[in-house]
């Protein structure tokens, strides 16, 4: 082969690797080689620049940087969309409403058929394909003339250099371009660790690295792409629907979302709102709602436009999950391990579904780095189940001088020197984020929190010693210690606010339900500081029983699998308090018991040293219950993917880990296969 065949087939054997691994989520080739081919091809590129060619993917790690990009104008205007803020079911009838209304169609003729899709959060790119080779592309600038910035937009791997299939002669697609949430969090994480100012959000992110100058720093801040519609087209028998033309673009190599319908009238557009609702903190990228379009082109273009929004297509918003409202304190809120975490309490204000009254500022770190202040009017964020945050502080709106002119008016926020709850010292460890109260259990507010985890679920399990409960039994001093739990009597829980005699029944009986348990969930219980659940389990599996786990030293803690310095040395300092061996014995004294056994040899089990991660939602397997199986079989169920991950077991919208795993090579199985391996494992 000569040295051109040779180049043409690399960039060809690349191209396909490329667009197997970015687009299709399905790796084709190891790293290594897909890295050892692309050197050759740099190789032969840096000794015949003749045979460069724009489709090369040597382009994609960028190359020189530009004093300015030039400008471009639009064949096709890019458009902006009309956005529905109503985001009720009524926002989607709207919508529809209108559509047939100018479309003259009659209050009984058939539903419209519409393509509903994604609003994706990043920035709009025209993509320019001659003769299947990208050969250009541009922002959206004021919707005629945009900014070329082809060299960045190369470096998107998901983006095709050339296209596959029975393309056209000219094809401009467009689409997002977006930075998804792991590399967000990856590329912050890397900022953070230089020292550099991470990124406010991906939209930002992505923004940020289209129009960065230098080619080379855009291949390093690493954005996604998802094609939505078209620009000009010629040489082209189109399809005559919106849903067939992202089908076409699809087998041309570009990528499009999967998270897309063809749905009937009003209510189909209802019920596709409500689905993407629920799944959206499941998404690896941010949405800003989801896209309703008119699916025949014909129709489309019957509709036409109105000045400069098309008449058949609609974004339809969710609640906004950021809103902005003022800080009237600053207070500390104490946690069971004594941790310190500075809360914003908000002018109530509603955000994503509920009324959000506090926000956590995390620590006295986050909360000095976003100079949030008492007065301020700040961004507060409630996305999902997430704890409500401040995001950012309106500088603007700063209220810079109190009525005698004094400046500032507050001052930044720093750390109380004593607990707010009982008045002992906060002390904060060199390098650590976490400032803590040091008054242990002395501290009603850690004695609450202990007895709150103690009494929790994967705890001791008692059913109906909750929060508030457990807040006035501390106040009236009914509970001190997790062993009064058990010395609770009827009249003494009746007696308190709201409990009925019925439900004091109840909480007596659930308590003493609890007294046999097991090892595993007693040292858990204890509320340890950095021993969860999987190294109570540990603990109790190695030691077989409490007596020998009291006495071992720090040494002997560290034979446990997963346990270093730091979690042994936390086991010996709360077993070195007089206090807390004393609470043990007295738990033991009102008959708390479990099976005492011999230590478990964990090296024996079959899936010893085995580490899993669960993903998405297993067809019929309950997260808890799959993670069950995996431990007794001596597997370990961690919470991210790392290169130690063994198997990812990924169900159904599974999301960044299964990309994690796949970027890592690693073994990505489904529930028959962990069936199968825990069956085998089993029968072996
Ligand atoms: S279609 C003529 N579809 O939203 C219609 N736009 O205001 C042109 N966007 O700047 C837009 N997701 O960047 C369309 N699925 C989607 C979209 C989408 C995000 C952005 C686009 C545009 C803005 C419209």
């Amino acid at each position: 082969m000569d040295v051109a065949a040779r180049a043409a087939w690399l960039r060809d054997e690349l191209g396909h690797h490329n667009y197997a691994y970015y687009v299709l989520d399905a790796p084709s080739i190891p790293d290594a080689e897909y890295d050892k081919l692309f050197r050759e091809l740099q190789a032969i590129e840096a000794e015949h620049p003749e045979l460069r060619t724009p489709d090369s993917p040597t382009l994609r790690v960028g190359g020189e940087a530009l004093p300015q990009f030039p400008s471009v104008r639009h064949a096709v205007p890019m458009l902006s969309i009309q956005t529905e803020t109503d985001t009720e079911p009524s926002g989607a009838r709207a919508f529809d409403g209108r559509v047939r209304r100018d479309l003259d169609l009659a209050e009984d003729a058939a539903p419209v058929e519409y393509a509903a899709e994604l609003k994706f959060d990043g920035l709009a790119i025209n993509l320019r394909y001659e003769n299947g080779i990208l050969v250009q592309a541009a922002t959206r600038g004021d919707g005629e003339t945009g900014e070329e910035v082809t060299q960045n937009v190369r470096t998107i791997r998901q983006i095709p250099l050339r296209l596959n299939g029975d393309f056209p002669e000219v094809l401009e697609v467009r689409g997002e371009a977006y930075m998804s949430r792991p590399d967000f969090e990856r590329y912050n994480a890397r900022q953070r660790e230089k020292g550099l100012a991470p990124l406010v959000n991906p939209r930002n992110g992505a923004a940020g690295s289209i129009r960065q100058l230098d080619p080379k720093l855009a291949a390093q801040r690493p954005l996604s792409f998802f094609a939505y519609g078209l620009g000009e087209t010629r040489g082209w028998s189109m399809p005559a629907t919106h849903s067939g033309v992202l089908d076409a673009l699809a087998t041309f190599g570009l990528p499009v979302s999967s998270y897309r319908d063809v749905v009937q009238g009003s209510e189909g557009l209802i019920a596709f709102h409500a689905r993407i609702r629920e799944i959206r903190d499941q998404l690896s990228f941010d949405i800003d709602g989801v896209v309703y379009k008119v699916n025949s082109l014909a129709l489309q273009q019957r509709l036409g436009f109105r000045t400069r929004e098309p008449r058949w297509a609609v974004a339809h918003k969710y609640p906004a999950e950021e809103a902005m409202t003022a800080v009237e304190a600053i207070e500390e809120q104490v946690g069971r391990t004594g941790a310190i975490t500075p809360v914003a309490r908000l002018k109530p204000v509603f955000v994503g579904g509920v009324t959000v009254t506090n926000a956590t500022l995390h620590n006295e770190d986050e909360a000095r780095r976003k100079d949030v202040r008492i007065g301020d009017t700040v961004v507060v964020r409630r996305a999902g189940d997430v704890i409500p945050e401040v995001v950012s502080v309106v500088l603007d709106k700063r209220p810079m001088q109190d009525m005698f002119g004094n400046e500032p008016l507050y001052a930044p926020y720093s750390r109380p020197t004593h607990c707010p709850v009982c008045g002992s010292e906060v002390e904060k460890p060199e390098g650590e984020a976490v400032a803590r109260c040091t008054g242990g259990l002395f501290c009603p507010a850690q004695r609450k929190q202990a007895i709150i985890h103690f009494a929790s679920r994967k705890a001791m399990d008692i059913e109906g010693l909750g929060e508030k409960l457990v807040d006035q039994m501390v106040d009236n001093a009914i509970l001190r210690t997790p062993a009064d739990i058990y010395r609770l009597g009827v009249l003494a829980v009746a007696n308190l606010e709201r409990m009925a005699e019925k439900s004091a029944a109840n909480l007596l009986e659930a308590i003493s339900r609890s007294r046999n348990t097991t090892l595993a969930r007693f040292i858990y219980a204890l509320g340890i500081r950095n021993v969860g659940e999987a190294t109570a389990r540990d603990l109790a599996n190695h030691f077989g029983n409490l007596d020998a786990l009291i006495a071992a030293d720090e040494a002997a803690l560290q034979e446990v699998a997963d346990v270093g310095p730091i979690v042994a040395a936390s086991i010996r300092h709360f077993l070195d308090q007089p206090h807390n061996v004393e609470v043990i014995e007295q738990l033991r004294a009102a008959g708390v018991a479990w099976a005492e056994g011999e230590p478990l040899r964990r090296d024996t089990l079959p899936l010893n040293g085995q580490t899993f991660v669960l993903t998405g939602t297993l067809p019929g397997l309950g997260r808890d219950e799959a993670k069950a199986m995996i431990e007794m079989q001596g597997g370990k169920v961690a919470g991210s993917v790392s290169k130690k991950t063994n198997y990812v077991v990924a169900g159904a919208e599974a999301g960044s880990k299964l990309a994690k795993a796949q970027e890592l090579g690693i073994a990505v199985i489904d529930e028959n296969q962990l069936r199968e391996l825990l069956n085998h494992e089993i029968r072996s």
